[in-house]
């Protein structure tokens, strides 16, 4: 039997790998750069699969160029990189990955709370410039957790993550959810009041037309001075300039991003503020969560290739 085509877009980790290659005739791009969008589009003539990145466009040309294509698998929970409607239109299959990255999404997030609130990076450059002078009672502080208000936008699997992490804080939880749903200890509110009353920000909502740009001016103006923004879901969620301008204006106290809106591109005028955190889109990176993405997207690839049900859908 001839074993059906499949671009893999990079290199993924070897038991994924070996999974993929004993089902399918495998084109990798080997390189460390992504393929360019030209050459996704020829690269992806001719396949049934397309195990792609959240780096890779997958536009209605991708997508009009592999006439025999019938699954997308993304190694990532977002999808806002490919263009569902045009791979639904052509019956092609769209598969994401979802819960393997749930728990490390959860634990960053947590990290950049943390990071930021308590200013570890902050102290870290200080320390390396040499410019520590030492313990001092009022030395670089920060803001304490305990009883204050955690305002999780989207509560979706990673949101509801990191509330169950809030308890051991002491933190009470406010949310913003798409679909209406009970979540104990925690006060779904309208998005309005949700910043005007929350201490620390942060967003888990998917990227799509009616979340981009979402937390701009207004919702900056609408946020405590005292407050914090955290974004770990994408970056065009955050107006980036607006969130310069507020942090320069003191309209907030501070933010930790870990997604861009231009990726890898940061505002300019977010890298000289101190009282930001800047990751380099981090969320999902442990070996342990990479190994189960990449492996959760090839077997959703095989699943469709073999003519099963993909085991995660994008719904
Ligand atoms: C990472 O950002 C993902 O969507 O998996």
């Amino acid at each position: 039997m001839v074993k059906p085509a499949v671009l893999l877009t990079k290199r993924i980790p070897r038991s994924a790998f070996t999974r993929l290659e004993a089902a399918c005739a495998v084109d990798l791009n080997d390189h460390e750069t992504d393929l360019t969008h030209d050459e996704l589009v020829q690269r992806v003539r001719g396949k049934q699969g397309l195990i792609a990145l959240l780096t890779n466009t997958v536009n209605k040309d991708v997508i009009a160029a592999a006439s025999d294509l019938k699954v997308i698998a993304n190694i990532a929970v977002g999808y806002n990189n490919i263009d569902v409607p045009a791979a639904r239109a052509r019956g092609i299959v769209v598969t994401n990955t979802p819960d393997v990255l749930t728990e490390s999404s959860a634990d960053l997030t947590w990290a950049l709370i943390l990071g930021i609130t308590r200013r570890v990076v902050e102290g870290d450059r200080l320390v390396r410039a040499g410019q520590w002078k030492g313990w001092a009672l009022d030395f670089m502080l920060g803001t304490e957790l305990g009883g204050k208000q955690l305002g999780i936008v989207g509560m979706g699997r990673i949101g509801r993550a990191v509330a169950t992490r809030a308890a051991v804080f002491g933190m009470r939880i406010a949310y913003t959810s798409r679909t209406p749903q009970e979540i104990p200890n925690a006060e779904p509110m309208p998005l309005d009041r949700l910043l005007s009353t929350s201490d620390v920000v942060s967003l888990h909502c998917p990227l799509t037309p009616e979340t981009r740009h979402l937390i701009n001016q207004p919702a900056f103006a609408r946020m405590k001075r005292s407050a914090y923004l955290i974004n770990t879901s994408r970056g065009p969620v955050v107006d980036e300039a607006a969130l310069a301008w507020a942090l320069k204006n003191r309209l907030i106290a501070g933010a930790a991003l870990d997604v861009y809106e231009e990726e890898p591109k940061v505002h300019p005028d977010l890298l000289s503020l101190e009282n930001i955190v800047l990751a380099p889109h981090l969320g999902s990176a442990t070996t342990e969560t990479r190994t189960a993405m990449a492996d959760l997207a090839v077997r959703n690839a095989i699943a469709v290739l073999t003519g099963q049900a993909p085991l995660t859908p994008v719904a």
